[in-house]
């Protein structure tokens, strides 16, 4: 069985109260307690936290944690990491506790982003408490999507299809510089899906260690989308990009740049995938909008 969502991210962050400010004012996620004091944890459903913000000397992602189906699942797939000559560590106890999972793994992906597999996640049965956002969409579509900075597209792609059961749902091509010859070069920007969410996981090939270039969340309405505007707006959070309805996902978002450079995506409407289509190729990345205003500086 291929992972089966995005269950959470861990960044390690330089300025913790930059991102108290940014995930619990602006996200309108719920602040909760975790093991470690000087962290920061928040809750946007069932799950005990979605999102850790580790304190640390430079701002960097901590690890994304994938969520699989059982003890069997995740066996079966650290044999399959493992047989593509990646070093799996297991977590230990106290990591395992401080992320409410029975039992969890470590590895890089092919392009150095650290990736973690659990199972067993202990969910929290009171209600969740984000009063500024009438809901999340997550339930079998998980906590949202990533898109990372892969060195070397082909060879991520192989991993995440082959090797952690992504399925590709659609391409877009990147400008990527002439060649020498001065014909036009394209790069692959890979959409991969593991549940009804059109994409957890884009591979966006580019020079240099891996890096997550954003996060997305998905609220429940339209009004959470504009509310969230207006946060950005009151709160001095710059935009990196405007309004706009992406072509693949259908998503109507705008995105932000947060602490560290790392941008976050925060959208509704995203589309449902419930039947499996042959893999397309967009043109353009949006219906309309998106425009950059500024861009991050990871
Ligand atoms: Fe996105």
């Amino acid at each position: 069985m291929p992972v089966r969502s995005l269950g959470y991210i861990r960044i390690a962050a330089e300025d913790m109260d930059a991102w108290n400010r940014f995930a619990g004012e602006f996200l309108g996620l719920e602040s909760v307690k975790g093991d470690h004091p000087e962290a920061s944890y928040f809750r946007m459903d069932d799950h005990p936290h979605r999102l850790a913000i580790l304190p640390a000397a430079n701002n960097a992602l901590d690890a994304i944690g994938f969520q699989v189906g059982s003890a069997e699942e995740l066996a079966e797939m650290c044999r399959a990491v493992e047989e593509t000559g990646t070093k799996v560590a297991a977590l230990d106890q106290a990591a395992c506790r401080d992320r409410r999972v029975s039992e969890a793994v470590a590895f890089d992906d092919p392009a150095g982003n650290r990736i973690e597999l659990f199972w067993g996640v202990a969910l929290a049965h009171n209600p969740v408490s984000t009063p500024k956002v009438s809901g999340f969409v997550t339930g079998d579509q998980g906590m949202g999507h990533v898109v990372l900075t892969v060195g070397d597209g082909p060879a991520a792609y192989a991993f995440y299809t082959r090797t952690l059961g992504f399925r590709p749902r659609n391409t877009l091509r990147m400008p990527a510089g002439p060649a020498a010859d001065g014909t036009p070069q394209f790069e692959t920007l890979w959409f991969l899906g593991c549940n009804p969410r059109h994409h957890t996981v884009g591979l966006l090939p580019m020079a240099g260690p891996g890096r997550m270039i954003h996060f997305m969340l998905e609220t429940a309405t339209l009004d959470d989308v504009g509310r969230a505007w207006d946060r950005a707006e009151k709160l001095e959070i710059p935009i990196m990009q405007t309004l706009g309805r992406h072509t693949n996902d259908r998503m109507v978002s705008f995105y932000v740049i947060g602490p560290g450079g790392f941008a976050v995506e925060y959208g509704y409407d995203g589309v449902r995938i419930t039947e499996e289509e042959p893999v397309y190729e967009i043109t353009e990345g949006e219906f309309w909008g998106h425009k950059f205003i500024n861009f991050p500086t990871l």
